[in-house]
């Protein structure tokens, strides 16, 4: 695993635009693992941009989400397939709302959601390239500290860590809601090439324990050890405060 300091999130969301449009330009079929938060703000404006200078085909392109939170509407301002159709999906032409691949978070009880989106990632086959952020406490996906190595997709619960850092996107920290549907750890595993972006002060004990290299469940980002083409990408304040 390399880490590579690529200064702010202005470049580093540039770079990471890139590497999705050589993904689509090598396969215009490609399947590409996407992830949400704060750390991606900059990343959609900034890759369809480049869609759209490059004037690319995504008709084929197949994308799926990390996660969602469970009991939001998809419709509901802070739910994930909101944050995704405001900020790439409906920004450029040619995305198929068949081929966009998010957990739904408000599915029938019936259903087992987690083993549905587990089952049609399978069926799709490797994604090309998967794109991570990281939790305060070292969570991918939201894959809190203490989730198995071999997880699937399923419901998960989230941590007073987690809740307190996402409820910045609510009105009341009581809103968020307390569970999502989240890929597992062997899910995120299967991508051919994995992205993982982090800055900023408080992701600095999370790539600072990274670094070390040692493999735990504590740490579940620490399975990214085990995957043969990983690149972690900080920015200067992390960089500095490892050095
Ligand atoms: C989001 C996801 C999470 C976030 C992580 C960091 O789809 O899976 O793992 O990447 O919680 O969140 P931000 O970027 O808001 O700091």
């Amino acid at each position: 695993m390399n880490i590579y300091n690529l200064k702010d999130k202005s470049t580093a969301s540039i770079y990471t635009a890139i590497a999705l449009l050589k993904t689509i330009k090598n396969n215009p079929q490609a399947i590409l693992g996407l992830a949400t938060g704060s750390t991606m703000v900059e990343l959609y404006p900034q890759f369809t941009d480049l869609l759209r200078a490059n004037q690319v085909d995504v008709s084929g392109v197949h994308t799926f989400n990390l996660d969602e939170y469970v009991g939001l509407e998809a419709t509901h301002p802070q739910s994930y397939y909101t944050y995704m159709h405001e900020r790439l999906f409906n920004q450029y032409e040619g995305w198929q709302e068949s081929n966009i691949h998010i957990p739904n978070g408000k599915s029938d009880e019936a259903v087992d959601e987690g083993a549905r989106y587990e089952q049609l990632l399978h069926e799709m086959g490797r994604p090309d390239i998967q794109i991570l952020g990281i939790g305060e406490n070292g969570h991918i996906g939201f894959n809190e500290p203490g989730t198995s190595f071999e997880s699937t997709t399923s419901i998960v619960d989230l941590t007073p860590s987690t809740l307190h850092a996402n409820s910045i996107h609510f009105e009341h920290a009581d809103d968020v809601p307390k569970q999502a549907v989240s890929m597992g750890l062997s899910s995120i595993m299967r991508a051919e090439r994995i992205i993982l972006l982090a800055f900023g002060e408080k992701k600095i004990d999370a790539i600072r324990r990274l670094a070390t290299g040692e493999i735990s469940e504590e740490l579940p980002a620490s399975i990214l050890h085990r995957h043969s083409n990983v690149e972690v990408i900080v920015d200067d304040v992390i960089f500095k405060a490892l050095h």
